[in-house]
């Protein structure tokens, strides 16, 4: 049995390269492992965010990982800032961390450029407390894109340096990367990767847009050599055809296609809507289940967290 855990922001939307690169493969895992998922909401605020939005946006997430199949029995779901642990371990790990490996983040330089001297420290410390995340629940798996790869990596580094130091506190975890799905790019800039933060709605597939949506936006998709792949990539993933199958049946054919993928995502998406509206209907309930996930995850972090106290020598 290992530990598997895995978050994902509360960005009001999740798309499709969110469910293929993380969702998906972390609830294939549910069974037989100990599992672990959160809403890393201090994570969303490294930018600014409306308080009600973010509210909001928590519990659909909440919403959207129940309709995908997680199953609170198996997995000990909840929100990050639930558990205070997370930043306390993070301060910690500040002070092991070096600023250099912190520069050389692509994630952070990205979402930095243009910024100067007002980019907030939360954004360019963003990592540490991910690597806070992991560590604290001797994570040994964690299921992400490839865009996050680089993340876990620093964590392993933190962990190692910690050890070397105050001896053997941490597990050291390890990064579970699909073949295939980790990078599930634009649909109208196949050289980017697919985000919610990009400037136009038709370079991501929500999971709550609706048929017509769906159809428009994959209609109007890139199929330069690097876009097709991108749509096979998909339709492999949707449907379990290989890609040597579907280019067999498509050779030449990109309008039927295009027509056969936006039904396969739309099987994915009509029923997994319908089960979002649903557990969004009763907030309660939600928060019901993500307070039980806190206090489970909080038993763990405080113990794992008096180790590290008395480790480092703060614990009288
Ligand atoms: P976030 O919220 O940006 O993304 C959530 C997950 O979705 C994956 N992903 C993709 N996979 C395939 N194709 C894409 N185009 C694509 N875009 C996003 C991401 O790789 C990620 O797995 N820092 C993290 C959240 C985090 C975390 C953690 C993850 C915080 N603490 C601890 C794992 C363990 C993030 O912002 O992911």
């Amino acid at each position: 049995m290992s530990r598997v855990l895995t978050a994902l922001q509360p960005s009001g939307v999740l798309h499709i390269g969110n469910y293929l690169g993380a969702i998906q493969p972390f609830v294939e895992l549910q069974t037989g492992n100990e599992n672990f998922l959160f809403i890393v909401d201090y994570h969303a605020i490294t930018v600014p965010q409306k308080p009600e939005e973010l509210r909001r946006n928590i519990l659909f997430a909440a919403a959207t990982y129940l309709a995908a199949g997680v199953d609170p029995e198996k997995t000990v779901l909840f929100q990050q800032s639930a558990v205070a642990e997370h930043t306390e371990l993070a301060w910690i790990l500040n002070c092991v961390a070096h600023m250099g490996e912190l520069e050389r983040m692509i994630q952070y330089k990205e979402k930095a450029r243009g910024k100067g001297e007002s980019v907030t420290v939360g954004l360019f410390d963003y990592p540490v407390l991910m690597a806070a995340d992991i560590l604290l629940y001797d994570t040994d798996i964690v299921p992400v894109g490839e865009d996050q790869k680089q993340h876990v990596e620093l964590a392993r580094d933190l962990a190692q340096r910690f050890n070397k130091r105050f001896g053997e506190v941490f597990v050291m975890p390890k990064p579970q990367i699909r073949k295939q799905g980790a990078r599930i790019m634009a649909l109208d800039d196949p050289s980017a990767k697919m985000s919610k933060s990009a400037a136009s709605e038709k370079s991501y597939l929500s999971l709550m847009d609706d048929a017509q949506t769906v159809e428009k936006k994959i209609r109007s998709a890139v199929t330069d050599a690097t876009g097709l792949a991108n749509l096979q990539t998909l339709c492999t993933l949707l449907t379990g055809k290989t890609v040597k199958q579907i280019e067999t049946m498509y050779q030449g054919k990109n309008e039927p296609f295009k027509q056969d993928l936006a039904a396969a995502v739309t099987a994915l998406l009509t029923p997994l809507q319908q089960k979002v509206n649903a557990y969004l209907q009763d907030e309660a309930a939600l928060k019901r289940t993500l307070d039980a996930g806190a206090e489970r995850a909080r038993t763990i972090a405080a113990k794992k967290m008096e180790r590290v106290r008395k480790a480092i020598g703060v614990q009288l």
